[in-house]
């Protein structure tokens, strides 16, 4: 099995994240790190632990960690996540308690426990939790066996700003950090997010399993994909985050380049931009295997058999 961290900040497509990761046997998940990021950190790691709880994985421990970016005053998405950050279904308040370790220090100690290579950090929010942890303890980037993150685009231009994807753009200073620190990266962009869109027969197909978790799992989805349908004028909206677990469980259902990625955070106009160098034209080191496309209906059919046998 193989040992996970997951930083996020639920968030409906974190929560489906959560729920394909609780639900896989291949995945040891060791805690879950909540974030500010989409909404404020009291409700992502409240948020967090909902999740856990619906999965019927209670055991599963939550952290919290940064209530704000290292540089810039924090930035939030309910313009598209809702008030609670988990608008959608009615999800009953959590009875599991959030963990008095702080998150950094949980990343920290874990890592420091763990042999080389061991854990995977699974990020799916800003990367502030993950650059605080590297930033005090840089022993810990020769352990981590890789970042799988949600995070950036290129070709396809930002959500945020021109040029910014939100978990980018929020936090720069923290991506600037990660994607110089050495640890292998594996990322999952706008350009690959964008083509998994959550079509209405996949939706209908989620919600024919007719279980709490499934219902729940598609009133999530039909909340979070009105404001990406609406922008984007398409059949569904992208589901993000999943695609970080579903790589680890089924990486032949995507396609991408080892490319040199650099984080902008000295212009104003670009901030957060992933300058990503697809056509190897700089000669930096490459630092990322950036993805680019996937098999969208085998990531669903992945998603739903795995969210239905909760
Ligand atoms: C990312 O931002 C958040 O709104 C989503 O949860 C996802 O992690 C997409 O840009
Ligand atoms: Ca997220």
């Amino acid at each position: 099995r193989r040992a996970i961290i997951i930083d996020t900040d639920p968030g409906q497509d974190d929560a489906l994240a959560i729920l394909l990761a609780l639900a896989s046997d291949e995945l040891d998940v060791l805690g879950i790190t909540a974030v500010a990021g989409n909404v404020p950190l009291a409700l992502t790691e409240k948020n967090a632990r909902k999740i856990c709880e619906l999965a019927g994985r209670s055991v599963t421990a939550v952290y919290a960690g940064a209530s704000r970016p290292l540089v810039r005053p924090l930035v939030t998405a309910e313009y598209v996540h809702g008030k609670t950050g988990l608008d959608g279904p009615d999800l009953p308040e959590p009875v599991i308690a959030l963990q008095e370790k702080g998150a950094v220090d949980f990343i920290i100690d874990t890592l420091r426990e763990r042999a080389s290579g061991e854990v995977t950090l699974c990020a799916l929010g800003p990367l502030t939790n993950i650059a605080l942890a590297l930033i005090q303890a840089p022993d810990i980037a020769s352990k981590i066996r890789e970042i799988v993150l949600m995070g950036g685009g290129f070709f396809e231009g930002g959500n945020t700003t021109p040029v910014a994807e939100f978990n980018i753009f929020v936090d720069p200073h923290a991506a600037a950090a990660v994607y110089r620190s050495g640890v292998p990266i594996i990322m999952f962009p706008l350009d690959v997010t964008h083509k998994a869109l959550t079509t209405r027969a996949r939706v209908t197909a989620l919600r024919a399993h007719d279980t709490p978790v499934t219902r729940a799992a598609a009133d999530l989805i039909d909340f979070f994909e009105r404001f990406d349908e609406d922008k984007y004028g398409t059949d569904g909206g992208p589901l993000h985050d999943p695609c970080v677990i579903a790589w680890l469980l089924k990486p032949e259902l995507f396609s991408g380049r080892d490319c040199n990625v650099e984080i902008e955070i000295g212009s104003e106009l670009t901030m957060g931009m992933t300058v990503v160098d697809w056509w190897g034209v700089t000669g930096r080191p490459r630092n990322a295997l950036v993805m680019r496309d996937l098999d969208a209906d085998g990531y669903f059919k992945l998603l739903t058999e795995r969210i239905a046998s909760l």
